[in-house]
């Protein structure tokens, strides 16, 4: 793939960022291959109605799955591609704000440690080609991004699910789309605050968004459409209101 190309420049030497998975050997008590909603058929849309895709951006990448996933399809339809896989690895505000919680974000003395499960995963699954970890807040990695000039095909953000950092997200991250590329947010009509800054951005630059279970897809492309195909499927656990 990408890294193994001649001298074609890869996201990691673009970025500065060496190879990461270089001698690093899996962790198999870390090995546990988890993730929510992490092979939504909206990765394959988008990687299948995007031309020639090179770049992913991933913004929120947890133990990788959803990475994995996309390597999956990148692979099996013989792309030449990269995933740029954005996290602090620090977890989100519902991993204080929620009873038991911390404990999924595997602290050592008091720290996080997921992105040893995430390299653990990765390279156990053999993406470790593909994939090109960068651990930094998206708010600060996507300014150094826009100033490297960094443009991606495919955008997926599942970071915050709090509404205004979530626009912020989608406002940052927008603009390093390319005019045929596809943005894909996640926990759209499962996270009110999600979904209410997915509605509104979609307006803001006047695109149609396309709901489905836990995601949504916003082509920068304004004369690109999909008909999607409905069919049922339970929701997750919400109150009625
Ligand atoms: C729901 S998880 C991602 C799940 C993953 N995409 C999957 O399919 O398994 C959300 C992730 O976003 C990360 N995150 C939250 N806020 C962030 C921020 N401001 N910058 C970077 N990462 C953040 C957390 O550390 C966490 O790993």
């Amino acid at each position: 793939m990408a890294k193994d190309q001649g001298d074609k420049q890869g996201i990691a030497d673009k970025l500065g960022l060496g190879d990461v998975f270089d001698g690093f050997k899996p962790i198999k008590s870390r090995v546990d291959m988890q993730g929510w909603n992490s092979d939504h058929q909206f990765f394959t849309v988008a990687l299948n109605n995007v031309p020639d895709p090179k770049l992913i951006i991933e913004l929120g990448v947890w133990k990788g799955m959803s990475c994995i996933h996309m390597a999956e399809v990148i692979k099996a339809n013989d792309l030449d591609c990269e995933i740029l896989a954005i996290d602090t690895w620090l977890g989100s505000s519902a991993h204080l704000s929620s009873a038991g919680r911390r404990e999924e974000l595997s602290p050592e003395n008091g720290y996080p440690s997921i992105y040893k499960t995430f390299l653990s995963n990765v390279k156990t699954a053999g993406h470790d080609d593909v994939v090109v970890p960068l651990p930094m807040d998206g708010n600060s990695a996507a300014y150094a991004l826009k100033r490297l000039k960094v443009q991606a095909d495919v955008i997926h953000i599942d970071a915050s699910h709090e509404y205004e950092s979530a626009l912020m997200d989608f406002r940052n991250y927008w603009p390093m789309l390319k005019p045929n590329g596809m943005l894909i947010i996640d926990d759209y009509a499962g996270w009110p605050g999600v979904t209410r800054a997915a509605c509104e951005f979609a307006a803001e630059v006047d695109r149609p968004l396309f709901g489905s279970h836990g995601k949504a897809l916003l082509p920068k492309n304004p004369h690109l459409s999909f008909d999607l195909r409905i069919r049922g499927k339970k929701r997750y656990n919400r109150k009625d209101k």
